[in-house]
């Protein structure tokens, strides 16, 4: 369950971590598991109270794939996208998504419903292909798994 961003509830994050600048992955993690992405603002002062250009904080933020930019969709559907899935078929399950939904991969369908992400291993390699909804994990998931998934969604 993630919060509205909030100055304060940003500073008791920040410090939990005692302020380090190199704790600041460790930060940016704990942000977006908060408030689902880094605003602007939280970019902002996350630089200024780790005294870090908002250069350098710019600069982790894009390195990962994991830190969202943008407020995420009501559904997060994750493809794993790391070796086993992709031999087992995840470029076509993405490809599949795609035209389903009208979106590439990294955006937000424009209802709001559904944002679709790429993930590097779900740890489910055995049954692969991979996918996470909303924090749950399903495997061997096929074309039409995948539609009936998606249709839940709202997609
Ligand atoms: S490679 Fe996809 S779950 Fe590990």
């Amino acid at each position: 369950m993630t919060t509205k961003y909030t100055p304060t509830i940003a500073t008791e994050i920040i410090q939990e971590y005692s302020a380090a600048p190199e704790m600041l992955v460790q930060i940016l993690h704990a942000f977006v598991a908060r408030f689902a992405y880094l605003s602007d603002e939280a970019i902002r002062q996350i630089s200024l109270e780790l005294n870090l250009s908002r250069a350098d904080v710019h600069g982790v933020v894009s390195f990962y794939h994991d830190f969202r930019t943008e407020p995420p969709g009501e559904h997060i559907v994750k493809i794993c996208v790391a070796e086993s899935c992709q031999a087992m078929g995840s470029r076509e399950l993405t490809a599949q998504v795609e035209e389903k939904l009208g979106i590439k991969i990294k955006e937000t369908t424009d209802d709001g419903q559904v944002t679709l992400e790429p993930v590097y291993c779900l740890g489910n390699c055995a049954c692969s292909p991979a996918i996470m909804i909303d924090e749950k994990v399903y495997g061997r998931v096929d074309a039409s798994k995948l539609d009936g998934l998606i249709e839940k969604c709202g997609g």
